[in-house]
């Protein structure tokens, strides 16, 4: 008998409304432990609501959450000791400097080494330069990073994005991929939420799409390429791109 290391997160028939408007119909995924995990869908597709109640901010109407484990609803303190969560606006304060930033969360979580921590986290975010300038001097990229840097303080094994790179520019983008791509490489589980199908295709092990309250595909971008005919050959062979699959399965974008 082998044994399969428990999902990082577990969600098995979510529903959620807010009043008449039924956002989650029933939502069912699985994230291993490591892997990137993005949650792709429209504006208003429900993906913040599905990370809230993920991260116990909201409760669910119905359906089970397991994350590292424990049950988002009788274990919302496990849980939370087992997350951090970065919105899609940077929680940065500005007057201090990103050193500043980070030495104040590990103070606030009464971690032991608050400077080797922030020290360590600008190393590992390519901030250690900026590491004396105020926040509010930074670029959007090097905010983003910061505020992902403070959220790893304390190491917890998941990690939810919401939009980690909306409203950032394509140098920024590329700045807060390689973050990310950092934090799987080391063992953190990652879910990210996405409108932009590029981010979803350069980043994640998986992609499952979000849409009218139900994930409608989920898979590698493999499989979902698959989901389409096969390459046709014109002149060059053109694979279906991440876009032909998402248009062909949720119709016109936005
Ligand atoms: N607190 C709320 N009260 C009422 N409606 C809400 C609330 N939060 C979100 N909604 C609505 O629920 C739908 C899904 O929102 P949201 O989860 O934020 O989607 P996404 O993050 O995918 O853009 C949207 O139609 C939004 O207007
Ligand atoms: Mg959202």
């Amino acid at each position: 008998m082998t044994t399969q290391p428990a999902p990082a997160i577990q969600v098995c028939g979510l529903q959620k409304s807010y009043k008449e408007l039924r956002v989650l119909r029933g939502v069912d995924l699985e994230v291993a432990r490591g892997s990137i995990f993005a949650l792709l869908g429209s504006n208003g597709a429900g993906k913040t609501t599905a990370v809230r109640i993920l991260s116990t901010l909201l409760r669910a109407d119905a359906g089970t959450v397991r994350v590292n484990g424990f049950d988002v609803a009788t274990q919302a303190a496990d849980v939370r000791e087992s997350i951090s969560l970065t919105g899609q606006f940077a929680a940065v304060d500005e007057i201090l400097t990103g050193r500043e930033n980070l030495v104040l969360v590990a103070r606030l979580r009464h971690l032991k080494n608050p400077g080797e921590i922030a020290d360590d986290l600008l190393e590992r975010f390519s901030l250690t330069d900026a590491g004396g300038r105020r926040a509010a001097t930074y670029s959007g990229g090097m905010r983003r990073r910061l505020d992902i840097a403070m959220s790893l303080i304390g190491d917890p094994p998941v990690i939810f994005l919401d939009e980690p790179t909306t409203g950032l520019d394509p140098q920024a983008r590329i700045e807060v991929w390689q973050a990310v791509r950092e934090l799987a490489d080391r063992g953190t589980t990652v879910l990210l939420t996405t409108q932009y199908l590029d981010e979803a295709e350069q980043l994640a092990d998986r992609i499952a799409i979000l849409h009218e309250g139900r994930i409608v595909v989920n898979g590698t971008l493999a499989e979902l390429r698959k989901l389409l005919p096969p390459a046709t050959v014109e002149y060059v062979e053109k694979q279906p791109t991440l876009e032909d699959v998402f248009l062909a399965l949720v119709g016109t974008k936005g």
